[in-house]
């Protein structure tokens, strides 16, 4: 494993890299891989493009086994979270006195297009969940007029991880649509999308699954995707793509219906190569490794004279983010000298967020407490 991870992660010694839940580096198989599609391109244009389709389809097979979906044909890809929320969001037929009920922490991509609705009389009700039993609130804010219930599975800035399985057996017994934004999870921690019950799930490439930016997964059941109205169309979503001289045409069954024209096979090619990556390693020790970093930021850190985690202490409501404040210091000030000396992590929540991965060493977490220390003696 140690020798694996030294040839997939040549990180510059000056690097302490903590922010794969922003952007992530890719793996050495990830460049060489994207190397070897542009050659090909340049030289052989798409002679081999049936290839490059059964990359595709590996693609395919590689996230399905990732979240454990039922089936290959639950699988679309979209630009982004973003749209794939969106196509959910666009694709409910609203009724006026519908609500949607979702946390108050959510990164825009599961707030705005849920905002949005409000032209058709949709409520959003946003529920504070910083509390010991968020998923309990979360459930208090459904009623009989809640049509959709919508989570980060864990949150950007906080950190906080909900525990899905209850939210989804309630969506299930109440007839909710569950709709789960699992961007910060996917790759960082085990994901089940069965155990999950969720009827959408979506998650971008380039955090934990250490791909690059501009392709993401959207996950729907068969029944839920029925559900949803389609607003965009083209050769590529019909039950008889590829076959262009055919006039008539049918909506395909499959989620490849939200696919409208020629696939990211960029990003594919790219995508496969870093998620072959993690099912080598296997997402249950990719868990393990994940809460180790953040139980041992979390330990080590927790002496630091007025220190204020964002993120829950219990090792089940976190994964891989932790976020912190520090009293009576300009956080933001702090933020860029850490950058400034290549502890390389975020400014969210009104904190500062580390995000290692599993394969960050103890030893650069040591270095970054170190300078973390250093810098707030000299501030
Ligand atoms: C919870 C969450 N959702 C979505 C996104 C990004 O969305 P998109 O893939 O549309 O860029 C982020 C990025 O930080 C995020 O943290």
């Amino acid at each position: 494993m140690r020798k694996l991870l030294a040839r997939e992660f040549p990180q510059d010694q000056e690097v302490i890299y903590l922010n794969h839940a922003a952007v992530a580096p890719w793996p050495l198989r990830t460049c060489e891989a994207v190397r070897a599609f542009a050659w090909e391109n340049t030289h052989t244009g798409a002679r081999d493009y049936s290839r490059w389709m059964a990359r595709e389809m590996t693609l395919r097979k590689q996230l399905q086994q990732l979240i454990n979906a039922p089936s290959v044909r639950d699988i679309a890809f979209t630009k982004n979270t973003s749209e794939a929320i969106s196509l959910v969001a666009c694709g409910i037929e609203w009724h006026p006195e519908d609500n949607i009920v979702t946390t108050d922490e959510e990164f825009p991509s599961n707030r705005i297009p849920w905002q949005a609705q409000a032209a058709y009389g949709v409520e959003l009700r946003e529920v504070p969940i910083h509390l010991p039993e968020p998923e309990l609130a979360l459930i208090g804010a459904c009623d009989r007029n809640t049509r959709l219930l919508t989570v980060s599975s864990v949150q950007y800035g906080s950190g906080i991880r909900l525990d899905l399985e209850l939210l989804g057996r309630h969506c299930r017994e109440q007839g909710i649509l569950f709709c789960v934004d699992a961007i910060q999870s996917i790759g960082a921690v085990d994901f089940d999308v069965q155990t999950v019950g969720a009827d959408f799930v979506m998650a971008d490439g380039h955090k934990w699954m250490l791909g690059p930016e501009g392709l993401a997964l959207f996950y729907s059941t068969p029944e839920a995707r029925d559900c949803l109205r389609l607003h965009q169309y083209g050769w590529h979503m019909t039950a008889s793509a590829g076959n262009f001289d055919q006039r008539d045409w049918r909506i395909a069954d499959s989620a490849l219906r939200f696919e409208c024209g020629s696939p990211n096979m960029l990003g594919i090619h790219a995508l496969s190569a870093s998620i072959s990556l993690l099912l080598e390693i296997g997402m249950q020790e990719i868990t393990r490794l994940v809460l180790e970093k953040t139980t041992y930021l979390y330990e080590r850190m927790a002496t630091i004279a007025g220190i204020h985690f964002l993120t829950p202490r219990e090792a089940q409501r976190r994964a891989g983010i932790l976020g912190f404040r520090i009293h009576s210091v300009d956080n933001p000030i702090l933020h860029r000298k850490l950058l400034e000396q290549g502890v390389i992590c975020a400014q969210r929540g009104g904190g500062i967020r580390f995000s290692p991965h599993f394969y960050t060493s103890l030893s650069k977490l040591d270095s970054a407490i170190e300078i973390l220390n250093k810098t707030l003696c000299d501030m």
